[in-house]
């Protein structure tokens, strides 16, 4: 079954001469473990889109079922514990705390989800290519290296769903690669479910499904095309050759084990 399921949903601002369709009939499946690129002209409704799975924002009209259960839209409270318990948010502009460092950014997350784990978060920071500068303040940090600490952010609480808002809307071509990478790399790892707002059509080299949006419609679901069954392939290999490799390790070392027996 799906994990995110929405159903005729609308969000609309204003009323009659001014009426905005920020989204408008959206019915979407999403299955566990893809990874959706969101792209659409500006204003069409990826923002509120996002928003809205995130629980940030409550539809007009419409449902969200996550993982077999309606979300309790408008509900604020239990909204907010939908969304500390399920989502992870990556924004356009880092919103990290400029007083904490790397580290203390990321189990401050943990620590808001009531489940502190520093291994964890020095394992995250190190498989987005942070390993050493974890003690560092974000203002001694270049924003390629920023974004990376929100991403290990965004994954210490382990959520089901990541979400990126133009994650890499101000960062240069070669950073927005590396970031994209580190992310993926670690959501697949996790198999965790991925969307991500972009207007670079180059990203979408990173997903496995292409939505697009226009005036808050989806005029476009690439779900089975060339570049996203490329990339389906190209996961499933990849991690095929990751626990190929894990494999052998384990194997190298109980034989060290063994030969070291002998010797002793
Ligand atoms: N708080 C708001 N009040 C009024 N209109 C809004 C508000 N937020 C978004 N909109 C409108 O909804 C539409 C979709 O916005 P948005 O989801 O931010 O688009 P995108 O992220 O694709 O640029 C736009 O026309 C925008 O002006
Ligand atoms: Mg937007």
């Amino acid at each position: 079954m799906a994990i995110i399921q929405l159903q005729g949903l609308s969000r609309h601002y204003g009323e009659g001469e001014t009426l905005v369709k920020a989204l408008d009939e959206v019915s979407i499946d999403i299955e566990q473990g893809e990874i959706v690129a969101l792209l659409g002209p500006s204003g069409s409704g990826k923002t509120t889109l996002l928003n809205t799975i995130a629980a940030l924002d409550i539809p007009t009209e419409g449902k969200y079922n996550f993982d077999g259960e309606d979300v309790p839209l408008g509900h604020v409270e239990k909204m907010t514990t939908f969304r500390r318990e399920n989502i992870g948010y990556i924004f356009q502009f880092f919103n990290l705390l400029g007083d904490l460092t790397a580290l203390e950014n990321v189990l401050l997350v943990q620590d808001l989800a009531g489940s502190r784990d520093k291994k964890k978060a020095l394992e995250l920071l190190d498989a987005v290519g942070l390993k050493g500068l974890e003690n560092r303040f974000p203002s001694q940090m270049s924003g390629g290296q920023r974004q990376r600490v929100a991403i290990a952010r965004s994954l210490a609480k382990s959520p089901r769903i990541i979400l990126g808002d133009e994650l890499t809307g101000n960062l240069d071509t070669e950073t927005s690669t590396m970031v994209m990478e580190a992310l993926i790399k670690t959501c697949r790892k996790e198999k965790m479910t991925t969307i991500f707002v972009t207007h670079d059509q180059s990203l979408t080299r990173f997903a496995t499904r292409i939505i697009r949006l226009d005036s808050g419609k989806v005029v476009d679901d690439e779900k089975g095309g060339l570049k996203s069954i490329v990339n389906t392939t190209k996961f499933v290999a990849e991690s095929v050759v990751d626990e190929a490799v894990g494999s052998a390790k384990k194997l190298t070392s109980k034989i060290k084990d063994f030969a070291k027996s002998i010797v002793e």
